[in-house]
C-alpha cells in the first residue's frame, strides 16, 4: 500500500514537470494544435520574424482533395511553440474567373518584409482553377500588417524574353533547338545535354519561365531573391527581386539543370549559401539534396544528402519547405521546416521541424529528433 502511495506521489510531482518539458519542445510529426486547440493548418509554408514575433504562413488544406478552398493562413507566436491563429491572410476570391478563384491551387507561400515600402510581401505558387498544374505561375500579394489582409497583385511566369545573367554569346548560340529535339526521349544522355543547354528554357523564353515550388530569401545586404522549381521541375531558377520585392528585376541564374529539384529551401551560414531541396515524387517523400555556393550567383556545388540516421533516405518521411535562421540562439542556429504530406487528408499532413546541426567541416546535417528544444541550439 505504502509503495502505491509513493508511486502516486511521484507521478503527481513528475507529471507537471513532464508536461512543461513537452510544452517547451518541438515534436516533429505530432499533432500540433493552435492556442485555441484546433490543428494548425499551414502547410508548405514559411516563417517571418518581425518585431519580436514569429508569423507562420502556410497553405490551408482541405480534409479531402487538394485544391484551395480557403486560402493562405497566418499564425503568430513569440516562442515558435505556441501558435495563435491570426487570419486567412490571403483568402481565395469568390469572383468567377479571378486568378485566385476558390478551387485554384495556392502552394508554398512565403512572406518577407520590405523596409523601404514598409509592406509585407507574399509570394506563392499559383495554379489556375481547373487547369491542373499547367499554369506554373508565381503570384504576389502585399499587406501593411504581417497578419494581412494581403491584397492580391498579380501572377506571372518568370523573366519573359530574358536570358540568365551568366549566359554569354556562346551559350546563347548553343541554345538553338529543332522540333525533333523536343520529341527526344526523356532521361537519355543526349536529352540531358539539351536540357542543360536550355531546351526547355528556350521553349518558354517568350512567355516566361515556369515557377512551381518556391521560396524567398533576403540576403544580409537587403537584396531579396525568389528560388523556384522551373522548366517542368527540372531546373531551379534564382531570380533577384526588384526594390519593392514584388517582381523579378531581370537578374537570374539557372541552377542544377535537369537535376529535378523541388521544395527549395535556402540559408546563409558563416558566408556560405546552402540550399536543401527534394527530388520530384509528388506527395511521396524522397531523399533530400544539398548544394552550397560562395555567392548566391554560384557556382553551386552538390553535396550528399544532409540527412543522417534512420529514415534519412526519405527525409524522415518529409519534404522541406523553409529554413528559418534563429540568430537569437546563435550564429549556428537554424530551423529546417518540412511537411509530411498525407494525401488522403492533406489537412492532417504533419509538420517535421528539425534543428540543422553542423558537422566538423561546417556542413549542415539533419537527424530525426522526436522531441527537441530551441535551447539545445545554443
Ligand atoms: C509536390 C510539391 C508540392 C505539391 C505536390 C502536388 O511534389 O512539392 O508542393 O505541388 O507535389 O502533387
Amino acid at each position: 500500500m505504502k509503495t502505491k502511495h509513493l508511486l502516486t506521489l511521484c507521478l503527481c510531482l513528475l507529471c507537471p514537470l513532464l508536461a512543461s518539458a513537452q510544452a517547451d519542445s518541438i515534436r516533429p510529426l505530432a499533432r500540433w494544435l493552435d492556442t485555441e486547440g484546433r490543428p494548425i493548418n499551414a502547410h508548405g509554408g514559411g516563417i517571418l520574424y518581425h518585431e519580436g514575433r514569429y508569423y507562420w504562413y502556410g497553405e490551408h488544406r482541405p480534409e479531402r482533395g487538394f485544391s484551395t478552398e480557403v486560402g493562405i493562413t497566418c499564425y503568430s507566436s513569440d516562442d515558435l511553440i505556441h501558435w495563435k491563429y491570426e487570419s486567412v491572410a490571403l483568402p481565395v476570391s469568390e469572383e468567377n474567373g479571378s486568378d485566385i478563384e476558390r478551387g485554384c491551387i495556392m502552394e508554398r507561400p512565403k512572406v518577407i518584409f520590405n523596409p523601404k515600402t514598409r509592406k509585407f510581401v507574399l509570394w506563392f505558387h499559383l495554379e489556375l482553377k481547373g487547369k491542373g498544374y499547367a499554369a506554373a505561375r508565381a503570384a504576389v500579394a502585399t499587406a501593411d500588417a504581417p497578419q494581412g489582409p494581403f491584397r492580391y497583385l498579380r501572377s506571372f511566369r518568370l523573366n519573359p524574353g530574358q536570358y540568365p545573367k551568366d549566359w554569354g554569346e556562346e551559350q546563347k548560340a548553343k541554345a538553338r533547338f529543332t522540333p525533333e529535339d523536343y520529341e527526344m526521349d526523356w532521361w537519355t544522355d543526349p536529352w540531358r545535354v539539351k536540357i542543360t543547354d536550355g531546351m526547355l528554357f528556350m521553349r518558354d523564353l517568350e512567355g516566361g519561365q515556369m515557377s512551381r515550388d518556391q521560396t524567398l530569401f533576403v540576403d544580409t545586404d537587403g537584396q531579396a531573391y525568389q528560388i523556384t522549381s522551373s522548366e517542368e521541375n527540372l531546373t531551379l531558377v534564382i531570380s533577384q527581386l526588384n526594390e519593392d520585392f514584388t517582381a523579378p528585376n531581370g537578374q537570374f541564374i539557372r541552377v542544377a539543370p535537369g537535376g529535378q529539384n523541388e521544395a527549395p529551401t535556402i540559408f546563409k551560414h558563416r558566408g556560405t549559401y546552402w540550399m536543401i531541396t527534394s527530388g520530384c515524387t509528388g506527395w511521396a517523400p524522397n531523399a533530400a539534396r544539398m548544394f552550397s555556393a560562395p555567392s548566391i550567383w554560384g557556382p553551386w556545388t552538390q553535396h550528399p544528402n544532409p540527412c543522417t540516421g534512420p529514415g534519412a533516405d526519405k527525409t524522415f518521411s518529409g519534404q522541406g519547405t523553409y529554413v528559418l535562421p534563429l540568430p537569437q540562439y546563435g550564429e549556428d542556429a537554424f530551423l529546417f521546416m518540412a511537411d509530411q504530406w498525407r494525401p488522403k487528408s492533406l489537412a492532417d499532413s504533419r509538420y517535421l521541424w528539425l534543428p540543422i546541426r553542423f558537422d566538423s567541416e561546417g556542413k549542415p546535417q539533419l537527424r530525426f529528433e522526436k522531441s527537441w528544444t530551441l535551447e539545445s541550439l545554443k
